[in-house]
Protein backbone atom coordinates (compact mmCIF):
# COMPACT_ATOMS: atom_id res chain seq x y z
CA UNK A 1 0.00 0.00 0.00
CA UNK A 2 1.54 3.95 -0.73
CA UNK A 3 1.49 5.81 1.87
CA UNK A 4 -0.75 9.19 1.38
CA UNK A 5 2.37 11.03 3.04
CA UNK A 6 5.61 11.01 2.56
CA UNK A 7 6.79 9.20 5.75
CA UNK A 8 10.01 10.66 7.72
CA UNK A 9 12.64 8.17 7.19
CA UNK A 10 13.36 6.47 11.08
CA UNK A 11 17.20 5.54 9.90
CA UNK A 12 19.85 7.96 11.73
CA UNK A 13 22.70 7.40 9.75
CA UNK A 14 24.61 7.08 6.70
CA UNK A 15 22.29 9.95 4.13
CA UNK A 16 22.74 13.03 5.81
CA UNK A 17 19.94 14.36 3.86
CA UNK A 18 17.79 11.99 5.48
CA UNK A 19 18.92 13.01 8.58
CA UNK A 20 18.35 16.45 8.20
CA UNK A 21 14.42 15.95 7.39
CA UNK A 22 14.30 13.96 11.01
CA UNK A 23 12.61 16.44 13.33
CA UNK A 24 13.07 16.63 16.64
CA UNK A 25 15.15 14.91 19.36
CA UNK A 26 18.61 15.14 17.55
CA UNK A 27 19.30 19.19 17.39
CA UNK A 28 22.38 18.96 15.50
CA UNK A 29 22.27 22.16 14.24
CA UNK A 30 22.33 23.09 18.39
CA UNK A 31 25.91 20.83 18.61
CA UNK A 32 26.97 22.85 15.96
CA UNK A 33 26.65 26.00 17.24
CA UNK A 34 28.81 24.24 20.30
CA UNK A 35 31.78 23.05 18.05
CA UNK A 36 32.18 26.37 16.59
CA UNK A 37 31.87 27.94 19.85
CA UNK A 38 34.11 25.86 21.13
CA UNK A 39 36.50 26.67 17.84
CA UNK A 40 36.50 30.25 19.10
CA UNK A 41 36.98 30.03 22.23
CA UNK A 42 39.98 28.20 21.87
CA UNK A 43 41.44 31.19 20.25
CA UNK A 44 40.14 33.51 22.90
CA UNK A 45 41.41 31.28 25.84
CA UNK A 46 38.62 29.77 27.16
CA UNK A 47 38.42 26.40 28.52
CA UNK A 48 37.70 23.31 26.58
CA UNK A 49 35.52 22.03 29.34
CA UNK A 50 32.85 25.32 28.83
CA UNK A 51 32.30 24.83 25.26
CA UNK A 52 32.53 20.74 25.57
CA UNK A 53 31.31 19.96 29.09
CA UNK A 54 34.01 17.98 29.41
CA UNK A 55 37.20 17.86 32.00
CA UNK A 56 39.05 21.38 31.91
CA UNK A 57 41.34 20.69 29.26
CA UNK A 58 43.29 23.11 27.08
CA UNK A 59 42.87 22.71 23.39
CA UNK A 60 45.01 23.59 20.89
CA UNK A 61 44.94 25.67 17.77
CA UNK A 62 45.49 22.92 15.59
CA UNK A 63 42.76 20.78 17.45
CA UNK A 64 40.28 24.00 16.98
CA UNK A 65 40.74 23.64 12.97
CA UNK A 66 39.70 19.87 13.35
CA UNK A 67 36.69 20.96 15.80
CA UNK A 68 35.61 23.88 13.31
CA UNK A 69 35.71 20.92 10.81
CA UNK A 70 32.57 19.27 11.87
CA UNK A 71 30.38 18.58 9.18
CA UNK A 72 26.83 20.07 9.61
CA UNK A 73 25.40 17.18 10.45
CA UNK A 74 26.94 15.89 13.25
CA UNK A 75 28.60 16.12 16.61
CA UNK A 76 32.09 14.12 15.21
CA UNK A 77 34.21 15.73 12.84
CA UNK A 78 35.00 13.50 10.32
CA UNK A 79 38.45 13.92 11.52
CA UNK A 80 38.36 13.82 15.23
CA UNK A 81 38.52 10.05 16.45
CA UNK A 82 35.98 8.11 19.37
CA UNK A 83 37.34 5.19 21.25
CA UNK A 84 34.97 2.88 22.89
CA UNK A 85 36.06 0.91 25.58
CA UNK A 86 34.27 -1.75 26.96
CA UNK A 87 35.42 -2.04 30.70
CA UNK A 88 34.54 -5.66 31.58
CA UNK A 89 34.83 -7.18 28.03
CA UNK A 90 34.76 -10.81 29.15
CA UNK A 91 31.58 -10.50 30.30
CA UNK A 92 28.04 -11.43 29.08
CA UNK A 93 26.61 -7.83 28.94
CA UNK A 94 29.56 -7.23 26.75
CA UNK A 95 29.38 -10.16 24.53
CA UNK A 96 25.96 -10.17 24.33
CA UNK A 97 25.04 -6.92 23.93
CA UNK A 98 27.72 -4.33 23.62
CA UNK A 99 29.93 -5.58 21.00
CA UNK A 100 26.90 -7.26 18.50
CA UNK A 101 25.40 -3.16 18.92
CA UNK A 102 28.10 -1.99 18.46
CA UNK A 103 28.87 -3.60 15.26
CA UNK A 104 25.10 -3.01 14.07
CA UNK A 105 26.11 0.60 14.42
CA UNK A 106 28.82 0.20 11.87
CA UNK A 107 27.16 -2.45 9.79
CA UNK A 108 24.71 0.90 9.21
CA UNK A 109 26.95 3.47 8.91
CA UNK A 110 26.57 5.16 11.98
CA UNK A 111 30.13 5.50 13.49
CA UNK A 112 32.34 7.83 13.03
CA UNK A 113 34.84 7.35 10.01
CA UNK A 114 38.11 6.89 12.58
CA UNK A 115 36.80 4.50 15.79
CA UNK A 116 38.41 2.21 17.52
CA UNK A 117 36.76 -0.66 20.09
CA UNK A 118 38.79 -1.39 22.74
CA UNK A 119 37.77 -4.25 25.77
CA UNK A 120 39.75 -3.95 29.06
CA UNK A 121 39.22 -6.77 31.69
CA UNK A 122 41.39 -8.55 34.01
CA UNK A 123 40.83 -12.09 31.94
CA UNK A 124 44.13 -12.41 30.11
CA UNK A 125 43.37 -12.34 26.60
CA UNK A 126 45.55 -11.09 22.96
CA UNK A 127 43.54 -8.77 20.57
CA UNK A 128 42.80 -11.67 18.19
CA UNK A 129 41.39 -13.73 21.16
CA UNK A 130 39.07 -10.94 21.64
CA UNK A 131 37.64 -10.95 18.05
CA UNK A 132 37.12 -14.87 18.14
CA UNK A 133 35.22 -14.51 21.34
CA UNK A 134 32.50 -11.87 20.15
CA UNK A 135 33.13 -12.61 16.18
CA UNK A 136 30.32 -15.55 17.39
CA UNK A 137 28.00 -13.01 18.48
CA UNK A 138 27.85 -10.50 15.91
CA UNK A 139 25.07 -10.55 13.24
CA UNK A 140 23.79 -8.77 10.29
CA UNK A 141 20.63 -7.53 11.76
CA UNK A 142 19.05 -7.76 8.73
CA UNK A 143 19.05 -11.30 6.76
CA UNK A 144 20.69 -11.19 2.97
CA UNK A 145 22.14 -7.95 3.47
CA UNK A 146 24.97 -7.85 1.27
CA UNK A 147 28.60 -7.65 2.60
CA UNK A 148 27.93 -8.80 5.99
CA UNK A 149 31.00 -11.24 5.87
CA UNK A 150 33.17 -7.84 4.80
CA UNK A 151 31.92 -5.78 7.10
CA UNK A 152 32.45 -7.91 10.02
CA UNK A 153 36.27 -8.38 9.10
CA UNK A 154 36.55 -5.09 8.62
CA UNK A 155 34.77 -4.10 12.09
CA UNK A 156 37.03 -6.81 13.75
CA UNK A 157 40.22 -5.16 12.63
CA UNK A 158 39.38 -2.26 14.87
CA UNK A 159 38.65 -4.60 18.26
CA UNK A 160 41.50 -4.60 20.40
CA UNK A 161 41.80 -5.93 23.73
CA UNK A 162 44.14 -4.47 26.81
CA UNK A 163 44.55 -6.61 30.41
CA UNK A 164 44.39 -4.97 33.68
CA UNK A 165 43.25 -4.30 36.84
CA UNK A 166 40.16 -2.14 37.86
CA UNK A 167 41.74 -0.30 40.53
CA UNK A 168 45.41 0.73 39.20
CA UNK A 169 46.02 3.65 37.71
CA UNK A 170 49.17 1.89 35.89
CA UNK A 171 47.26 -0.54 34.03
CA UNK A 172 44.94 2.69 32.59
CA UNK A 173 47.89 4.62 31.40
CA UNK A 174 49.16 1.70 29.76
CA UNK A 175 45.81 1.50 28.02
CA UNK A 176 45.64 5.37 27.37
CA UNK A 177 49.51 4.56 25.45
CA UNK A 178 47.90 2.05 23.46
CA UNK A 179 44.59 4.31 22.70
CA UNK A 180 47.22 7.38 21.48
CA UNK A 181 48.93 4.99 18.94
CA UNK A 182 45.59 4.54 17.28
CA UNK A 183 44.43 8.12 17.85
CA UNK A 184 47.82 8.88 15.73
CA UNK A 185 47.19 12.72 17.25
CA UNK A 186 43.74 12.83 16.08
CA UNK A 187 41.28 14.77 17.90
CA UNK A 188 40.20 12.21 20.28
CA UNK A 189 37.08 11.54 22.25
CA UNK A 190 36.95 8.34 24.50
CA UNK A 191 33.58 6.60 25.82
CA UNK A 192 34.03 4.17 29.09
CA UNK A 193 31.57 1.56 28.82
CA UNK A 194 31.58 0.50 32.35
CA UNK A 195 30.16 -3.44 32.06
CA UNK A 196 31.37 -4.69 35.41
CA UNK A 197 29.54 -5.17 38.86
CA UNK A 198 28.60 -1.57 40.34
CA UNK A 199 31.15 -2.23 43.52
CA UNK A 200 34.14 -1.34 41.28
CA UNK A 201 32.41 1.39 39.29
CA UNK A 202 34.15 4.49 41.15
CA UNK A 203 37.88 2.65 40.77
CA UNK A 204 37.40 2.39 37.48
CA UNK A 205 36.28 5.87 37.00
CA UNK A 206 39.02 7.33 39.29
CA UNK A 207 41.37 5.24 37.36
CA UNK A 208 40.13 6.28 33.77
CA UNK A 209 39.91 9.73 34.81
CA UNK A 210 43.13 10.36 35.98
CA UNK A 211 45.11 7.78 34.02
CA UNK A 212 43.06 7.44 30.56
CA UNK A 213 41.06 10.53 29.92
CA UNK A 214 41.81 12.23 26.91
CA UNK A 215 43.51 15.41 27.12
CA UNK A 216 42.63 16.10 23.22
CA UNK A 217 38.53 15.26 22.77
CA UNK A 218 35.90 14.64 24.90
CA UNK A 219 35.89 11.50 27.88
CA UNK A 220 32.20 10.22 28.65
CA UNK A 221 31.22 7.32 31.07
CA UNK A 222 28.83 5.14 30.58
CA UNK A 223 27.39 3.48 33.73
CA UNK A 224 25.16 0.02 33.70
CA UNK A 225 22.62 -0.21 36.86
CA UNK A 226 22.28 -0.88 39.14
CA UNK A 227 23.24 2.14 40.68
CA UNK A 228 22.93 1.70 44.28
CA UNK A 229 20.72 -0.93 46.17
CA UNK A 230 18.53 2.22 47.80
CA UNK A 231 18.51 6.15 48.39
CA UNK A 232 21.44 6.14 50.67
CA UNK A 233 23.92 3.47 48.59
CA UNK A 234 23.04 5.33 45.23
CA UNK A 235 24.15 8.82 46.82
CA UNK A 236 27.27 7.55 47.46
CA UNK A 237 27.61 6.00 44.35
CA UNK A 238 27.19 9.35 42.56
CA UNK A 239 29.18 11.29 45.04
CA UNK A 240 31.94 8.63 44.11
CA UNK A 241 31.65 9.07 40.95
CA UNK A 242 31.59 12.68 41.18
CA UNK A 243 35.17 12.72 42.52
CA UNK A 244 36.46 12.26 39.41
CA UNK A 245 34.08 12.99 36.74
CA UNK A 246 31.20 15.47 36.36
CA UNK A 247 27.59 15.04 36.07
CA UNK A 248 27.76 16.26 32.20
CA UNK A 249 30.34 12.71 31.82
CA UNK A 250 28.25 10.30 33.45
CA UNK A 251 25.42 8.68 31.14
CA UNK A 252 23.33 6.43 32.97
CA UNK A 253 21.92 3.69 31.24
CA UNK A 254 18.37 2.35 31.49
CA UNK A 255 17.99 0.63 28.22
CA UNK A 256 14.30 0.50 28.19
CA UNK A 257 14.85 4.00 27.55
CA UNK A 258 16.27 2.67 24.21
CA UNK A 259 13.29 0.70 23.15
CA UNK A 260 11.51 1.93 20.17
CA UNK A 261 7.80 2.51 21.65
CA UNK A 262 9.14 4.06 24.64
CA UNK A 263 10.75 6.51 22.31
CA UNK A 264 7.48 6.47 20.38
CA UNK A 265 5.68 7.05 23.77
CA UNK A 266 6.09 11.22 23.62
CA UNK A 267 5.32 11.45 19.73
CA UNK A 268 2.24 9.27 20.66
CA UNK A 269 1.06 11.65 22.67
CA UNK A 270 2.53 15.02 21.81
CA UNK A 271 1.93 15.01 17.85
CA UNK A 272 -1.56 13.52 18.08
CA UNK A 273 -4.56 15.27 18.91
CA UNK A 274 -6.80 12.41 19.69
CA UNK A 275 -4.54 11.44 22.37
CA UNK A 276 -3.22 14.59 24.04
CA UNK A 277 -6.32 15.93 25.19
CA UNK A 278 -7.45 12.91 26.96
CA UNK A 279 -4.10 12.30 29.04
CA UNK A 280 -5.66 13.78 32.31
CA UNK A 281 -7.82 12.09 35.19
CA UNK A 282 -10.44 13.22 33.86
CA UNK A 283 -10.60 10.19 31.02
CA UNK A 284 -7.93 7.81 32.27
CA UNK A 285 -9.32 5.98 34.78
CA UNK A 286 -5.90 4.09 35.39
CA UNK A 287 -2.66 3.00 33.82
CA UNK A 288 -0.77 -0.47 34.13
CA UNK A 289 2.85 -1.04 33.43
CA UNK A 290 3.23 -4.44 33.00
CA UNK A 291 6.45 -6.36 32.63
CA UNK A 292 6.92 -10.15 32.67
CA UNK A 293 8.98 -12.74 31.88
CA UNK A 294 8.27 -16.23 31.42
CA UNK A 295 11.53 -17.95 32.46
CA UNK A 296 13.42 -17.60 36.33
CA UNK A 297 17.19 -16.87 36.97
CA UNK A 298 17.75 -20.32 35.42
CA UNK A 299 21.22 -20.64 37.33
CA UNK A 300 22.00 -16.99 37.32
CA UNK A 301 20.15 -16.14 40.47
CA UNK A 302 23.43 -14.44 42.63
CA UNK A 303 23.00 -11.28 41.47
CA UNK A 304 19.17 -11.03 41.60
CA UNK A 305 19.21 -12.40 44.78
CA UNK A 306 20.79 -9.59 45.97
CA UNK A 307 18.52 -7.11 44.36
CA UNK A 308 14.60 -8.34 43.89
CA UNK A 309 12.32 -7.70 40.90
CA UNK A 310 11.21 -4.40 42.81
CA UNK A 311 14.89 -2.82 42.32
CA UNK A 312 15.82 -4.96 39.32
CA UNK A 313 12.68 -3.71 37.16
CA UNK A 314 10.27 -1.62 38.82
CA UNK A 315 12.45 1.26 40.68
CA UNK A 316 14.15 2.04 37.34
CA UNK A 317 12.63 0.51 33.87
CA UNK A 318 8.93 0.70 34.96
CA UNK A 319 9.47 4.06 36.47
CA UNK A 320 11.23 5.28 34.28
CA UNK A 321 8.56 4.67 31.44
CA UNK A 322 6.11 5.65 34.19
CA UNK A 323 7.60 9.33 34.15
CA UNK A 324 7.61 9.61 30.44
CA UNK A 325 4.14 8.67 29.78
CA UNK A 326 2.85 11.49 33.12
CA UNK A 327 5.23 14.10 32.03
CA UNK A 328 3.87 17.61 31.28
CA UNK A 329 4.93 18.75 27.62
CA UNK A 330 8.41 20.12 28.22
CA UNK A 331 9.48 23.14 26.58
CA UNK A 332 11.51 21.33 24.18
CA UNK A 333 13.07 18.11 23.18
CA UNK A 334 16.24 19.07 25.07
CA UNK A 335 17.44 16.77 26.90
CA UNK A 336 17.39 18.91 29.96
CA UNK A 337 13.71 19.87 29.44
CA UNK A 338 12.29 16.66 29.23
CA UNK A 339 14.49 15.42 32.54
CA UNK A 340 13.14 18.39 34.14
CA UNK A 341 10.08 17.14 33.42
CA UNK A 342 10.65 13.09 34.47
CA UNK A 343 11.70 14.72 37.62
CA UNK A 344 8.62 16.91 38.47
CA UNK A 345 6.42 13.66 37.91
CA UNK A 346 8.75 11.81 40.49
CA UNK A 347 8.54 14.28 42.77
CA UNK A 348 4.77 14.65 42.96
CA UNK A 349 4.57 11.26 43.36
CA UNK A 350 3.56 9.26 46.95
CA UNK A 351 5.70 7.72 48.75
CA UNK A 352 5.14 3.83 48.41
CA UNK A 353 4.22 1.70 51.36
CA UNK A 354 3.69 -1.70 52.19
CA UNK A 355 0.04 -2.21 51.91
CA UNK A 356 -0.09 -0.87 48.10
CA UNK A 357 2.21 -3.64 47.43
CA UNK A 358 2.70 -7.25 46.75
CA UNK A 359 5.28 -9.03 46.32
CA UNK A 360 5.35 -12.97 45.22
CA UNK A 361 8.22 -15.49 44.68
CA UNK A 362 7.99 -18.72 42.29
CA UNK A 363 8.17 -22.00 43.41
CA UNK A 364 8.45 -24.97 41.40
CA UNK A 365 5.67 -26.58 38.88
CA UNK A 366 5.58 -29.52 36.63
CA UNK A 367 3.77 -29.08 33.10
CA UNK A 368 3.51 -31.92 30.56
CA UNK A 369 5.82 -33.60 32.73
CA UNK A 370 8.74 -31.06 32.60
CA UNK A 371 9.88 -30.05 36.13
CA UNK A 372 10.27 -26.16 36.53
CA UNK A 373 12.79 -25.82 39.56
CA UNK A 374 11.48 -22.89 42.38
CA UNK A 375 13.19 -19.87 42.62
CA UNK A 376 14.95 -20.92 45.93
CA UNK A 377 15.79 -24.66 44.11
CA UNK A 378 18.56 -22.42 41.88
CA UNK A 379 21.85 -23.47 43.16
CA UNK A 380 22.80 -20.05 43.14
CA UNK A 381 20.07 -18.54 45.60
CA UNK A 382 20.15 -19.18 49.30
CA UNK A 383 17.76 -21.69 50.75
CA UNK A 384 15.32 -19.49 52.84
CA UNK A 385 15.54 -16.93 50.50
CA UNK A 386 12.90 -13.88 50.59
CA UNK A 387 13.89 -12.33 47.52
CA UNK A 388 10.61 -11.33 45.41
CA UNK A 389 10.41 -12.34 41.73
CA UNK A 390 7.14 -10.59 41.89
CA UNK A 391 6.06 -7.53 42.45
CA UNK A 392 2.61 -5.41 41.97
CA UNK A 393 2.01 -1.93 42.97
CA UNK A 394 -0.26 0.87 43.09
CA UNK A 395 1.46 4.34 42.28
CA UNK A 396 -0.04 7.85 42.63
CA UNK A 397 1.18 11.05 41.22
CA UNK A 398 -0.66 13.69 43.16
CA UNK A 399 -0.70 16.84 40.95
CA UNK A 400 -3.21 18.26 38.72
CA UNK A 401 -2.98 15.97 36.22
CA UNK A 402 -3.19 12.65 37.68
CA UNK A 403 -4.70 13.15 40.69
CA UNK A 404 -6.32 10.01 41.87
CA UNK A 405 -5.74 8.03 39.08
CA UNK A 406 -3.97 4.55 40.13
CA UNK A 407 -0.88 3.82 38.27
CA UNK A 408 -0.49 0.26 38.57
CA UNK A 409 2.82 -1.81 37.92
CA UNK A 410 3.57 -5.44 37.64
CA UNK A 411 6.71 -7.09 37.27
CA UNK A 412 7.85 -10.71 37.39
CA UNK A 413 10.33 -13.87 36.44
CA UNK A 414 8.71 -17.40 35.65
CA UNK A 415 5.06 -16.21 34.85
CA UNK A 416 2.70 -17.23 31.85
CA UNK A 417 4.35 -15.00 28.68
CA UNK A 418 7.31 -12.73 28.52
CA UNK A 419 6.04 -9.34 27.75
CA UNK A 420 6.45 -5.21 28.10
CA UNK A 421 3.41 -3.58 28.20
CA UNK A 422 1.76 -0.13 29.17
CA UNK A 423 -2.24 -0.46 29.14
CA UNK A 424 -4.34 2.69 29.57
CA UNK A 425 -7.55 2.28 30.43
CA UNK A 426 -10.05 4.82 29.72
CA UNK A 427 -13.05 5.77 31.80
CA UNK A 428 -16.69 4.99 30.66
CA UNK A 429 -18.91 6.22 28.22
CA UNK A 430 -21.24 9.12 30.33
CA UNK A 431 -24.84 8.14 29.32
CA UNK A 432 -23.67 5.63 27.25
CA UNK A 433 -26.76 5.11 24.67
CA UNK A 434 -25.61 1.36 24.25
CA UNK A 435 -24.88 0.35 27.84
CA UNK A 436 -27.85 -2.25 27.26
CA UNK A 437 -25.58 -3.83 24.50
CA UNK A 438 -23.04 -4.71 27.27
CA UNK A 439 -24.74 -6.36 29.98
CA UNK A 440 -23.57 -5.55 33.38
CA UNK A 441 -19.51 -5.45 33.12
CA UNK A 442 -19.54 -2.17 31.89
CA UNK A 443 -15.46 -2.65 32.04
CA UNK A 444 -15.66 -4.27 29.23
CA UNK A 445 -16.77 -1.60 27.19
CA UNK A 446 -14.14 0.97 27.89
CA UNK A 447 -11.53 2.10 25.50
CA UNK A 448 -7.90 0.65 26.14
CA UNK A 449 -5.12 1.81 24.41
CA UNK A 450 -2.33 -0.54 24.66
CA UNK A 451 1.47 -0.07 23.85
CA UNK A 452 3.52 -3.08 23.70
CA UNK A 453 6.65 -2.66 24.17
CA UNK A 454 8.08 -6.22 23.42
CA UNK A 455 7.88 -8.87 21.72
CA UNK A 456 6.39 -7.98 18.72
CA UNK A 457 6.19 -4.39 19.31
CA UNK A 458 2.53 -2.88 18.69
CA UNK A 459 -0.16 -0.17 19.59
CA UNK A 460 -3.39 -1.16 19.46
CA UNK A 461 -6.67 0.41 20.31
CA UNK A 462 -9.48 -1.58 22.04
CA UNK A 463 -12.89 0.48 20.59
CA UNK A 464 -16.52 -0.73 20.64
CA UNK A 465 -18.10 -1.93 17.03
CA UNK A 466 -21.07 -2.94 15.80
CA UNK A 467 -21.04 -6.21 14.14
CA UNK A 468 -21.91 -5.90 10.58
CA UNK A 469 -25.74 -7.24 9.38
CA UNK A 470 -29.11 -5.89 9.92
CA UNK A 471 -29.30 -6.00 13.77
CA UNK A 472 -27.47 -4.42 16.62
CA UNK A 473 -24.86 -6.59 18.56
CA UNK A 474 -21.84 -4.78 19.62
CA UNK A 475 -18.39 -6.52 20.16
CA UNK A 476 -14.98 -4.85 21.08
CA UNK A 477 -12.16 -4.67 18.10
CA UNK A 478 -9.13 -3.33 17.89
CA UNK A 479 -7.60 -0.49 15.93
CA UNK A 480 -3.96 -2.02 15.28
CA UNK A 481 -0.35 -0.81 14.62
CA UNK A 482 1.76 -3.84 14.34
CA UNK A 483 4.95 -2.88 13.43
CA UNK A 484 6.07 -5.94 11.96
CA UNK A 485 3.49 -5.38 9.54
CA UNK A 486 3.31 -1.55 9.18
CA UNK A 487 7.29 -0.90 9.23
CA UNK A 488 9.40 -3.18 6.69
CA UNK A 489 12.60 -2.91 8.75
CA UNK A 490 14.31 -4.19 11.59
CA UNK A 491 13.70 -2.38 15.03
CA UNK A 492 17.33 -1.17 16.69
CA UNK A 493 18.40 -2.75 19.75
CA UNK A 494 17.65 -0.32 22.93
CA UNK A 495 21.86 -0.40 23.26
CA UNK A 496 22.35 0.93 19.42
CA UNK A 497 20.30 3.78 20.25
CA UNK A 498 21.61 4.35 23.63
CA UNK A 499 25.66 3.61 22.38
CA UNK A 500 24.83 6.31 19.91
CA UNK A 501 23.57 8.87 21.66
CA UNK A 502 26.29 8.79 23.94
CA UNK A 503 28.48 9.14 20.91
CA UNK A 504 26.78 12.10 19.88
CA UNK A 505 26.61 13.54 22.91
CA UNK A 506 22.62 13.23 23.58
CA UNK A 507 21.68 12.81 26.84
CA UNK A 508 18.01 12.84 27.13
CA UNK A 509 17.73 8.66 27.23
CA UNK A 510 20.25 8.47 30.26
CA UNK A 511 19.24 9.25 33.76
CA UNK A 512 20.00 12.47 35.70
CA UNK A 513 21.68 11.90 38.97
CA UNK A 514 18.43 14.12 40.46
CA UNK A 515 16.27 11.75 38.58
CA UNK A 516 18.19 8.50 40.36
CA UNK A 517 17.75 10.32 43.95
CA UNK A 518 13.63 11.14 43.20
CA UNK A 519 13.11 7.46 41.98
CA UNK A 520 15.41 5.60 45.35
CA UNK A 521 13.19 8.72 47.68
CA UNK A 522 10.01 6.72 46.37
CA UNK A 523 11.19 3.03 46.46
CA UNK A 524 13.37 3.29 49.54
CA UNK A 525 10.95 3.11 52.82
CA UNK A 526 9.31 0.37 51.02
CA UNK A 527 12.16 -1.51 50.24
CA UNK A 528 13.16 -0.92 53.83
CA UNK A 529 10.09 -1.99 55.53
CA UNK A 530 10.01 -5.64 53.70
CA UNK A 531 13.28 -6.12 54.48
CA UNK A 532 13.32 -5.24 58.39
CA UNK A 533 10.29 -6.95 58.35
CA UNK A 534 11.27 -10.24 56.68
CA UNK A 535 7.77 -9.86 54.91
CA UNK A 536 7.37 -13.68 53.30
CA UNK A 537 6.52 -13.11 49.71
CA UNK A 538 3.15 -15.20 48.27
CA UNK A 539 4.25 -17.91 46.68
CA UNK A 540 2.97 -18.65 42.65
CA UNK A 541 3.74 -21.46 40.39
CA UNK A 542 6.13 -21.71 37.65
CA UNK A 543 4.51 -20.08 34.38
CA UNK A 544 1.43 -19.01 36.16
CA UNK A 545 -0.24 -15.56 36.09
CA UNK A 546 1.66 -14.60 39.86
CA UNK A 547 0.22 -14.30 42.98
CA UNK A 548 -4.13 -13.83 43.67
CA UNK A 549 -2.57 -11.27 45.66
CA UNK A 550 -2.56 -8.52 42.59
CA UNK A 551 -5.48 -9.08 41.86
CA UNK A 552 -6.90 -7.97 45.38
CA UNK A 553 -4.74 -5.20 45.39
CA UNK A 554 -6.01 -4.11 41.53
CA UNK A 555 -9.37 -4.79 42.95
CA UNK A 556 -8.94 -2.22 46.07
CA UNK A 557 -8.31 0.88 43.39
CA UNK A 558 -11.36 -0.71 41.17
CA UNK A 559 -8.87 -1.63 38.67
CA UNK A 560 -8.58 -5.10 36.15
CA UNK A 561 -5.65 -6.15 34.75
CA UNK A 562 -5.92 -5.73 31.25
CA UNK A 563 -3.67 -8.85 30.96
CA UNK A 564 -6.01 -10.85 33.33
CA UNK A 565 -7.91 -13.02 30.32
CA UNK A 566 -6.86 -14.11 27.02
CA UNK A 567 -9.40 -12.63 25.22
CA UNK A 568 -8.64 -8.94 26.20
CA UNK A 569 -5.03 -9.46 25.58
CA UNK A 570 -5.57 -10.81 21.51
CA UNK A 571 -4.06 -8.88 19.33
N1 LIG B 1 23.87 -9.09 31.70
C1 LIG B 1 22.88 -8.24 31.59
O1 LIG B 1 21.97 -8.42 30.80
C2 LIG B 1 22.86 -6.97 32.42
C3 LIG B 1 21.74 -6.16 32.36
C4 LIG B 1 21.75 -4.98 33.08
C5 LIG B 1 22.82 -4.65 33.86
N2 LIG B 1 23.89 -5.46 33.94
C6 LIG B 1 25.01 -5.04 34.75
O2 LIG B 1 26.08 -4.84 33.86
C7 LIG B 1 27.29 -5.28 34.43
C8 LIG B 1 27.94 -6.29 33.51
O3 LIG B 1 27.09 -7.40 33.32
P1 LIG B 1 27.68 -8.85 33.01
O4 LIG B 1 26.52 -9.76 32.96
O5 LIG B 1 28.58 -8.78 31.85
O6 LIG B 1 28.49 -9.12 34.35
P2 LIG B 1 29.64 -10.16 34.62
O7 LIG B 1 29.81 -11.09 33.46
O8 LIG B 1 29.37 -10.73 35.95
O9 LIG B 1 30.91 -9.21 34.80
C9 LIG B 1 31.58 -8.55 33.74
C10 LIG B 1 33.06 -8.66 33.94
O10 LIG B 1 33.43 -8.00 35.15
C11 LIG B 1 34.49 -8.70 35.77
N3 LIG B 1 34.08 -9.07 37.14
C12 LIG B 1 33.06 -9.88 37.50
N4 LIG B 1 32.98 -9.96 38.84
C13 LIG B 1 33.96 -9.19 39.34
C14 LIG B 1 34.37 -8.86 40.64
N5 LIG B 1 33.74 -9.34 41.72
N6 LIG B 1 35.40 -8.02 40.80
C15 LIG B 1 36.01 -7.52 39.72
N7 LIG B 1 35.65 -7.81 38.45
C16 LIG B 1 34.65 -8.62 38.26
C17 LIG B 1 34.76 -9.94 34.96
O11 LIG B 1 35.87 -9.68 34.11
P3 LIG B 1 37.39 -10.11 34.46
O12 LIG B 1 37.34 -11.16 35.50
O13 LIG B 1 37.94 -10.57 33.15
O14 LIG B 1 37.98 -8.84 34.93
C18 LIG B 1 33.52 -10.10 34.11
O15 LIG B 1 33.79 -10.69 32.88
C19 LIG B 1 26.94 -5.86 35.79
O16 LIG B 1 27.23 -4.91 36.78
C20 LIG B 1 25.45 -6.09 35.75
O17 LIG B 1 24.89 -5.87 36.98
C21 LIG B 1 23.93 -6.62 33.23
Amino acid sequence: MVPLLPMPSVRRCGSKKEERSQPGWRDSRRRMKMYVSAAVSVNSGVLKGQAQNQNSTFISKEDAKTISSADNDGAISTESTVTIIVVGASGDLAKKKIFPALFALYYEGCLPKHFTVFGYARSKMTSEELRNVISGTLTCRIDQRENCGDKMDKFLQRCFYHSGQYNSEDCFKQLSKKLEEHETGRVANRLFYLSIPPDIFVDVARCASHSASSSRGWTRVIVEKPFGRDAQSSAELTRGLKQHLTEEQIYRIDHYLGKELVENLSVLRFSNLVFEPLWTRQYIRNVQLIFSEDFGTEGRGGYFDNYGIIRDIMQNHLLQILALFAMEPPVSLDAEDIRNEKVKVLRSMRVLSAEDVVVGQYKSHTRGGVKHPGYTEDVTVPNHSLTPTFAAAALFIDNARWDGVPFLMKAGKALHTKRTEIRVQFRHVPGNLYKRSFGSDLDRATNELVIRVQPDEAIYLKINNKVPGLGMRLDRSNLHLHYAARYNREIPDAYERLLLDAIEGERRLFIRSDELDAAWALFTPLLNELESNKVAPEFYPYGSRGPIGAYYLAAKYNVRWGDASSELTTT
